[in-house]
């Protein structure tokens, strides 16, 4: 392979005697949203400009493996991609991300769709030139080494100019059971805090009022650096910044949230008073099945702390639903808990077998009819209570920052408030990236309504 300067430089030349152009379709987390970021910087390097999908020359897919919904949706939108390949021969295709780093689901790609010129990893984004270029040359490539070493001279195209996506770390160690994650982006490495702090310095520069630090689990950051520090330390440091901007991090695992992340959090007016704390389940006998390592005692500890510390503090979860030994006891433990803790909003997802995962392995005790009804109990139950306390706004003034026009009611903004609620109001779309005070006449389950405060 290429080495990527040599490749990059290769893919200039030929460029800049046409204006080819790329496109990169992203499915899944905000990991991949970000990974796509750097996926855009690194084509724009090599001289491509971006595009709409059908007018491309090159075409990326960033895909996702953490559920089998994910992945049936990216394999026919692989298919549906023979068509533009029909109509332009020297269309490149590259299918990268957390599918394809799984060997046997690339060997499968790579075999199924002959239209597709390379699939590649997630932890080998800086092979990209190269494949690029052997495409361009008329050369299929299933696979490129992984990077043993973070890189840290790829450049980013940010979406969205007002916020800066930042990755602390990549990859994860937990293997929780039903997951997929830590076999698709290898074991945990961390980035050195000075690289992640002069990030957050140019993106702050730079103009971003958001900084969203980025991890499977960023509540073990740094533990593998030649000097430890830990996510709070780091936290501390980058809340320390001058500038008007607001921080949010994800995702954390409750074993290991600690009381100095609270502190941090309830120190700094500048990190946003919201904690994304997935607990998966309510039932202690199925944690220890997933390999959580706490249970529901510890995971409601941390919640009081961060109650104590921080009143108004916003909770967000993500539950798996179905998880294979999970019984209708079982489940009755995970609504008294979403009953007792009140979640602000909760992602719910009925389990997925990933093969090759431990869990896939266990024999399910329950029907999917079971699991079906069981689902639509936890969501109603969460709608609920979603309802009711955004309800207990209507009268009050909160900080948003406007991410655009809603895409429900185009004469309508829409912004997102310190603890993650929409929040929509008439305004001008030139407030874009902008903070708002905005006091709040009107609720509904999924978002809140008011007016602008001068
Ligand atoms: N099935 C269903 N949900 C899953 N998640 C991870 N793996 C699976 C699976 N196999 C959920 C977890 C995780 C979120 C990002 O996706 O709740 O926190
Ligand atoms: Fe998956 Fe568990 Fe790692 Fe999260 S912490 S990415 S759920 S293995």
């Amino acid at each position: 392979m290429l080495e990527r300067y040599e490749a990059t430089a290769r893919l200039r030349e030929i460029n800049g005697k046409q204006n080819k152009s790329y496109a990169v379709l992203t499915f899944g987390c905000q990991q991949n949203e970000h990974d796509s970021e750097i996926i855009s910087g690194v084509l724009e390097e090599c001289g491509f400009l971006p595009s709409d999908i059908n007018d491309a020359d090159v075409i990326i897919f960033n895909t996702c493996a953490v559920r089998e919904t994910a992945e049936e949706k990216v394999i026919g939108k692989i298919g549906a991609l023979k068509a533009l390949k029909y109509k332009k021969k020297d269309l490149v295709i590259g299918i990268g991300g957390c599918m394809t780093a799984i060997e046997k689901t690339a060997d499968y790609i790579f075999k199924t769709f002959p239209f597709v010129s390379f699939v590649f990893g997630t932890n080998s984004v800086s092979s990209l030139p190269s494949l690029v270029l052997n495409a361009v040359l008329g050369k299929r490539q299933n696979g490129a080494p992984d990077d043993e070493i973070i890189p840290e001279d790829l450049p980013a195209i940010r979406r969205e100019g007002y916020r800066a996506d930042i990755s602390v770390m990549y990859g994860c160690n937990n293997f929780c059971s039903y997951c997929i994650v830590p076999y698709t982006r290898g074991r945990e490495k961390s980035r050195e805090p000075e690289a992640i702090i002069s990030e957050a310095k140019r993106a702050i520069a730079g103009g971003a009022m958001e900084i969203m630090l980025l991890g499977q689990n960023v509540n073990s950051y740094g533990k593998g650096l030649s000097s430890p520090v830990t996510f709070a330390k780091l936290l501390d440091r980058i809340a320390s910044l001058d500038g008007d901007f607001r921080i949010r991090f994800m995702t954390s695992h409750p074993k290991d949230a600690t009381d100095e992340l609270l502190e941090v959090m309830a120190k700094h007016e500048k990190i946003c008073k919201h904690l994304h704390l997935p607990v998966q389940c309510g039932s202690d006998r199925v944690l220890l099945d997933m390999n959580r390592r706490y249970d529901v005692k510890k995971y409601l500890s941390i919640i009081n702390k961060a109650r104590a510390l921080m009143p108004d503090i916003t909770l967000s979860s993500d539950i798996i639903v179905g998880f294979p030994t999970e019984t209708e006891e079982d489940f009755e433990g995970t609504l008294s808990l979403c009953r007792e803790v009140e979640y602000d909003s909760l992602f719910t997802f009925i389990y997925s077998r990933r093969s090759g995962t431990r869990a896939a392995e266990m024999v399910p005790v329950s029907t999917e009819k079971e699991i079906h009804g069981r689902f639509d109990r936890l969501v109603s139950l969460q709608n609920e209570i979603s309802r009711r306390k955004n309800e207990a706004l209507v009268g009050k003034s909160l900080r948003v920052l406007v991410t655009g026009i809603s895409e429900t009611d185009s004469e309508m903004l829409a912004a997102r408030s310190e603890g993650n609620r929409i929040v929509h109001f008439k305004g001008s779309p030139l407030q874009k990236g902008s903070f708002v005070n905005v006091k709040i006449t009107s609720a509904k389950t999924w978002s809140l309504f008011g007016e602008q405060e001068i």
